[in-house]
C-alpha cells in the first residue's frame, strides 16, 4: 500500500464566541525572497511550506525502469520522515540496522527489531529493501573482532552469519551488498579481518553462501572511490570479472559515491557502462554530495546540477538500475559527524523541505521543467495575536529553507487606523501607511531551516485587516 499525498495547509479557524470581544486570529500571508535577493516575489496566501514536484522520485524512477533509494533509521519512520521516505522512494536500505554489529551484539543473541521493522515498513510500503551489509572491516560486534580465530573458524563464523541474516529475510531482499568496501584506494586488497584470515577467495565464499541463502537476492560487492574509471573501480572490474569467469555468483557492483561538491567524475557514465558491459547491474548505492558549511545559494545550485549529472548517469545506462542516497534529509545524515565541517549533503534540509538537488534528482529522472525555482527561499509571515476594541499584538516570522539571511527587512503597508506603537526583536517605523521592520543587532542571521520572530503592540480603528508582507 502506498502512503497518497496530502497537501498541507495551514488554515486554521477562528471561533468566536458571541459577546467576546478577544479571540486569536491567525491570519496569516506571506511573502517569499527567493535566496538572498534583495527584492521579494509575492505568494499567495496561505502555507510558505515549499513543495515537492508533484509526481514523486519513485514514479518518474519507475517510468525510466528505475529503482529510487534512501538509506533510512528505522525509529524515525513515522510523521514527516516515514511520509517521505513512503511517498518518495521505491526502495530501502537500512543504514546501519542488517550490519552484524547491530544484528548480533554478543554472540548467540540477536537483534532484528529494527531491520525487521524496516522490512515491514518497505512491503507495506511497496518497496524493495537493499540488505546491507554482510560481510566488511567496520560496525562488527567486539566478541568477533576481539576473537582469536583459526581460519577455520573464521570461516565457519561467516558462513553462519551468512546463512542466519540472509535466511531470516529470504525472499524479502532485492539485493544484498554482500561485500563492503574490499579494496584499498591503489586496487590491493584491503587488509581485513577476513582477507588476513581466508584470503581473497573470502569474497567469492560470502557471495556463494548467500546465494545459497536465498537464490532470489542480487548479490552485489559495494565500495567507495569506485565512481570514476581509476585504479581501485579497475581492481573491481578485475574482481569481477574473474568471479564471473569462474562461475562465483556475483550479480551487481554498488557504487557508494559518497562525493564532494563539484566533483562528479566525468568518467561516472563511462564507468558504469564498463560493469554493465560485463554483464552485471550497477546501483549507485550510497549517493551524498558533501559542502563546505554553511550552505549558501551557489553551493546549493551546484549540488543541484552535482545530483542531476550523477542521476543522469545511472538513467544513460540500462543495467544501472537503482539510485540510492544514503538518507534523504540533512538531519539523518552521517556526514555532519564523520567529516567535520562538512554538511548539508541530502536532497532534503533539516526540516524535511526539498533542496535544489531534490529537483536535480527529479529533473534527471524525467520531471521536466515544472519544479520550483532552483533556489532556496526565505519567508517572512504576518499573524494576529490577539486583538481588542482598540489595540492589537502582532508578529511575523521570517524562516528559510535552502537558503539563508545575514540580515532582513519586511515591510507592509497598513489600513487606515492601524498604527505600530511598540516592536520587540525588531526595529520598526511607519511613516503614513508604510512599515518597516528591520533586524537588531542580535538576531539579523536566519539560518537555512531557521526561524526569527519579531512581536510588536498596534492600535487600530474601522477593520484590522492582514496586511501582505514584504521581505527583501
Ligand atoms: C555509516 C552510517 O550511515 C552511520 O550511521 C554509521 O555511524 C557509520 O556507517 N559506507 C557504508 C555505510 O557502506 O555502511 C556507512 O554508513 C557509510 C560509508
Amino acid at each position: 500500500m502506498r502512503t497518497s499525498r496530502t497537501s498541507r495547509t495551514t488554515s486554521r479557524t477562528t471561533s468566536r464566541t458571541a459577546g467576546t470581544s478577544v479571540s486569536p486570529l491567525w491570519r496569516r500571508v506571506s511573502a517569499v525572497c527567493a535566496g538572498l535577493a534583495a527584492t521579494a516575489a509575492l505568494l499567495a496566501a496561505g502555507t510558505t511550506a515549499a513543495r515537492a514536484a508533484d509526481t514523486p522520485l519513485r514514479d518518474l524512477a519507475a517510468a525510466k525502469s528505475k529503482v529510487v533509494g534512501t538509506a533510512v533509521t528505522g525509529s524515525k519512520l513515522t510523521g514527516g520522515y516515514g511520509d517521505i521516505a513512503g511517498r518518495e522512494f521505491s526502495s530501502l536500505t537500512p543504514g546501519n540496522a542488517m550490519k552484524w554489529g547491530s544484528v548480533e551484539p554478543t554472540q548467540g543473541n540477536f537483534n532484528w527489531a529494527e531491520a525487521d521493522q524496516i522490512v515491514a515498513f518497505a512491503q507495506a510500503h511497496d518497496q524493495q529493501v537493499r540488505g546491507h551489509t554482510l560481510v566488511w572491516h567496520n560496525q562488527n560486534p567486539n566478541w568477533l573482532t576481539n576473537g582469536s580465530w583459526t581460519p577455520a573458524q573464521l570461516g565457519g563464523l561467516l558462513q553462519n552469519h551468512i546463512n542466519t541474516e540472509v535466511g531470516r529475510y529470504q525472499g524479502k531482499i532485492a539485493a544484498w551488498d554482500v561485500v563492503n568496501e574490499p579494496f584499498n584506494e591503489d586496487g590491493t586488497y584491503r587488509p581485513t579481518l577476513w582477507y588476513n584470515g581466508l584470503g581473497a577467495d573470502y569474497i567469492a565464499s560470502a557471495l556463494t553462501w548467500a546465494r545459497a541463502a536465498d537464490p532470489a537476492a542480487k548479490l552485489y560487492i559495494n565500495d567507495y572511490n569506485v565512481e570514476g574509471v581509476n585504479a581501485k573501480s579497475t581492481a573491481l572490474y578485475n574482481l569481477v570479472k574473474s568471479l564471473k569467469e569462474r562461475g562465483v555468483p556475483i550479480d551487481g557492483v554498488g557504487l557508494q559515491a559518497h562525493l564532494i561538491l563539484g566533483q562528479v567524475p566525468s568518467t561516472l557514465q563511462q564507468n558504469i557502462q564498463r560493469f554493465a558491459d560485463l554483464g552485471v547491474d550497477v546501483a549507485i548505492t550510497e549517493l551524498d554530495i558533501r559542502m563546505a558549511l554553511p550552505a549558501d545559494t551557489a553551493k546549493l545550485a551546484q549540488q543541484r546540477a552535482d545530483y542531476k549529472a550523477v542521476t543522469a548517469a545511472c538513467v544513460a545506462v540500462a543495467r544501472c538500475v537503482n539510485l540510492t542516497v544514503w538518507g534523504f534529509t540533512d538531519s539523518d545524515s552521517w556526514v555532519d559527524s564523520t567529516f567535520p565541517g562538512y554538511g548539508a549533503a541530502t536532497p532534503y534540509d533539516a526540516n524535511y523541505a526539498p533542496k535544489p538537488a531534490y529537483y536535480g534528482i527529479a529533473e534527471a529522472l524525467g520531471g521536466g521543467t515544472t519544479t520550483p525555482p532552483p533556489t532556496g527561499a526565505c519567508t517572512a509571515s504576518y499573524g494576529v495575536g490577539s486583538q481588542w476594541n482598540t489595540g492589537f499584538t502582532g508578529n511575523v516570522t521570517i524562516s528559510c529553507s535552502g537558503a539563508s539571511l545575514s540580515s532582513w527587512k519586511v515591510s507592509w503597508t497598513y489600513a487606515p487606523g492601524q498604527r505600530i506603537t511598540q516592536a520587540w526583536n525588531a526595529t520598526c517605523s511607519q511613516s503614513g501607511a508604510a512599515v518597516t521592520c528591520s533586524n537588531t543587532s542580535y538576531n539579523g542571521t536566519v539560518p537555512s531551516g531557521g526561524s526569527v520572530t519579531f512581536g510588536f503592540n498596534a492600535s487600530w480603528s474601522g477593520s484590522n485587516p492582514v496586511p501582505t508582507v514584504t521581505l527583501g
